[in-house]
């Protein structure tokens, strides 16, 4: 189920970020309520030309990691802080022609990028009301809990806190105490092999916290 946003809202955001690099909207998607939120940082290329997120090489291995949790695509809720892809332009020569190009590749949101499209975040946690929010990387973490969270510190923890909400313009603690697990990115791992072994321990101690505070046990 991709969710409906209030055009509202998305109107806001496209307004404020239409001066930036960024192209496209791709929904969060999943079940209402679920017991697991997956949030990532931002769609790219491929989750674009499909319009589903988590869809291309960092999806893929988000698949992996989530079996090893015991958890399917189908039954959790994906999404990600930025709903934009956020692109670069690069000049470079064609290899074959000899001519100069223009490439788009993806970049990291700024955190400008990232509190445009706070309201909009805000607004689909509330929507989706999962028992447990699952950050994957800095980005999303730092979004949830502040600029001095470090997922190197904090990855496979199971933290208990209000997560930041967007105020008039800031960021401040939400009401509401959630359950957050941050888990590293799956981009990170591509690029970072050895983390690979720290990455699958993290994701199954994840099962395994899941199945000891399963509501029917
Ligand atoms: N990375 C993300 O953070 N989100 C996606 O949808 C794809 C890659």
């Amino acid at each position: 189920m991709q969710i409906q946003y209030p055009k509202s809202l998305v109107d806001q955001v496209q307004a404020v970020t239409k001066q930036n690099r960024l192209e496209g909207f791709v929904p969060g998607e999943g079940v209402a309520h679920p017991r697991v939120m997956l949030v990532g940082e931002a769609p790219g290329q491929t989750e674009i030309e499909t319009g589903h997120p988590f869809v291309g090489a960092s999806g893929k291995e988000l698949t992996k990691m989530l079996a090893l949790a015991g958890l399917t695509r189908e039954e959790v809720y994906i999404t990600s802080v930025v709903r934009s892809r956020p692109f670069a332009i690069r000049q470079v020569v064609d290899k074959k022609t000899g001519q100069p190009i223009e490439k788009r590749p993806n970049r990291t949101p700024t955190k400008r990028e990232v509190a445009a499209f706070a309201p909009l975040f805000d607004w689909e946690l509330a929507a989706v009301d999962p028992e447990v929010i699952v950050p994957l990387g800095n980005t999303a973490l730092q979004r949830l809990l502040g600029k001095t969270a470090l997922i190197g510190d904090l990855h496979g923890q199971v933290l208990r806190q209000p997560v930041l909400t967007m105020v008039d313009g800031k960021y401040c603690p939400g009401n509401k105490t959630y359950v957050v697990i941050p888990m590293y990115h799956p981009a990170a791992y591509l690029y970072a092999r050895r983390l690979e072994p720290t990455v699958q321990e993290d994701w199954r101690e994840f099962g395994q916290w899941l199945n000891r505070n399963s509501k029917e046990s």
